[in-house]
């Protein structure tokens, strides 16, 4: 409703109290750890500087990588001359086919038997989300288990669902490595039918991953206590260079009969971060089973996001539809896998020739993007504060960050500050 003032017409002022804000009771939350090292990272104007929080590839140059096979599916996409119309709920069904074929493998027989269902996601974490929202609608009160540590989010996306959340021991600080009887115990431990959360490969933080002789007695365990197996796959390729070899536990417990969740993330092997595209999985025991859980899936994500984006999984779906950018992609997240092993193996090279005599073997046996390096919060806070070093306070670098212009630098710095540490 408008007044007449003099000639003007004017809103009226709206009536409230300003002594009590809305907001008051909101106080400022704390920064994520991770952003929280980019910030610190951005202020630093030494020349000298390295980022080593961010989970994102860098190149030779600390450049970020746009894949060549991309690049020739976005001139496609671009002559092709699509449009922009709304995706199914579902999303892009040759993605869809094309990302769990990739995980599954050709031959899976779940597959064949049409009892997977698989619908986008808003990359790895609006996997996630979704499967926790199912599991919270469907087996309402079961609590999950994530490894201690984990990928910080695991916690949040399943508290924020109501999905009450435990952790199993997962990491032994003593050798940087598996802590495998601590975790088979406390799977062991769980309610039967449990949700057991799993890294299907590059373990985030830790870069420790079970070797295949664990991964068949976890599989053999879970059968036993019934648990239902989550597989956060976000790095398919990434871990070995081999996207069949990063796949071999997730293939394995599919094989054994174990009707997994899978969540996939395109972000880190195809480069496409910013492009959130990924991918949810469920295996159902029969067709029937697996056209309800769909039927469920469409209405839990249309209330949380309609529908999709589009852009990421028709880039997926057209290099994964063709043999020669399949190929491509092949060698170039090789390519990625390949320089993130170098790095590992240069930096333990420059600890050593600059005198380290720690055993800093953890770095070159964990794999992926991470590494837990053994440092402790003090010596961290030095790297920043003397040689422009930032990471979590966890010790945990993203091998991402390293190159090999700032390698030898940044092992002089670690030898400096662990040998100097009581
Ligand atoms: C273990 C793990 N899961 C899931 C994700 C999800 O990533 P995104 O949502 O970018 O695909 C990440 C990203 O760092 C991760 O490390």
């Amino acid at each position: 409703m408008f007044f007449r003032s003099s000639s003007k017409l004017v809103a009226p002022v709206l009536r409230r109290t300003y002594s009590t804000s809305r907001w008051s009771k909101v106080v400022k939350g704390p920064e994520d750890p991770i952003l929280g090292v980019s910030v610190a990272f951005n202020k630093d104007t030494s020349p000298s500087k390295i980022n080593l929080g961010v989970g994102a590839y860098r190149d030779d140059n600390g450049k970020p990588y746009v894949l060549e096979c991309v690049k020739k599916a976005d001139k496609k996409i671009y002559e092709a001359g699509v449009d922009h119309e709304y995706a199914p709920i579902v999303g892009v069904s040759s993605f869809n086919n094309a990302a769990v074929q990739l995980a599954l493998g050709e031959d899976c027989k779940a597959l064949k038997e049409k009892r997977v269902v698989t619908v986008q996601a808003i990359s790895g974490t609006g996997a996630l989300r979704v499967a926790a929202a199912f599991i919270a609608r469907f087996l309402p009160g079961v609590t999950a288990y994530v490894p201690n540590p984990t990928w910080g989010n695991h916690n949040v996306i399943f508290a924020d669902c109501g999905v009450p959340v435990k952790s199993y021991t997962y990491y032994n600080p003593q050798n940087c490595g598996l802590n495998f009887d601590g975790m088979f115990k406390d799977i062991q431990s769980a309610p039967n039918g449990s949700v057991i959360l799993l890294h299907a490969c590059a373990h985030n933080p830790t870069g420790v991953d079970p070797s295949m002789e664990q991964w068949k007695k976890i599989s053999q365990l879970c059968k036993e206590k019934n648990h239902f197996v989550l597989f956060d796959f976000a790095y398919q390729g990434f871990a070995s260079g081999s996207p069949e070899q990063d796949a071999e536990p997730v293939r394995y417990f599919v094989n054994e009969g174990h009707e997994i969740a899978l969540c996939q993330s395109f972000a880190k092997n195809f480069g496409l971060y910013g492009e959130r595209i990924g991918a949810f999985s469920l295996i159902g025991s029969t067709p029937d089973e697996a056209i309800n859980i769909e039927s469920q899936l469409k209405i839990l994500i249309r209330p949380m996001y309609s529908n999709p984006p589009v852009y990421g999984a028709r880039l997926v779906s057209t290099i994964l539809s063709n043999k020669d950018l399949t190929a491509e992609w092949r060698s170039e997240v090789k390519l990625m896998a390949d320089r993130i092993i170098n790095m590992r193996e240069q930096l333990v090279k420059y600890l050593k020739q600059h005198g380290s005599t720690r055993d800093w073997s953890h770095i070159t046996n964990q794999i992926g993007m991470f590494c837990y390096t053994g440092l402790t919060g003090e010596q961290v806070d030095r790297l920043a504060s003397e040689f422009h070093i930032y990471l979590t306070r966890n010790g945990r670098i993203s091998i991402a960050g390293i190159t090999p212009r700032n390698v030898e630098y940044l092992a002089k710095a670690m030898h400096k500050v662990t040998s100097e540490s009581k």
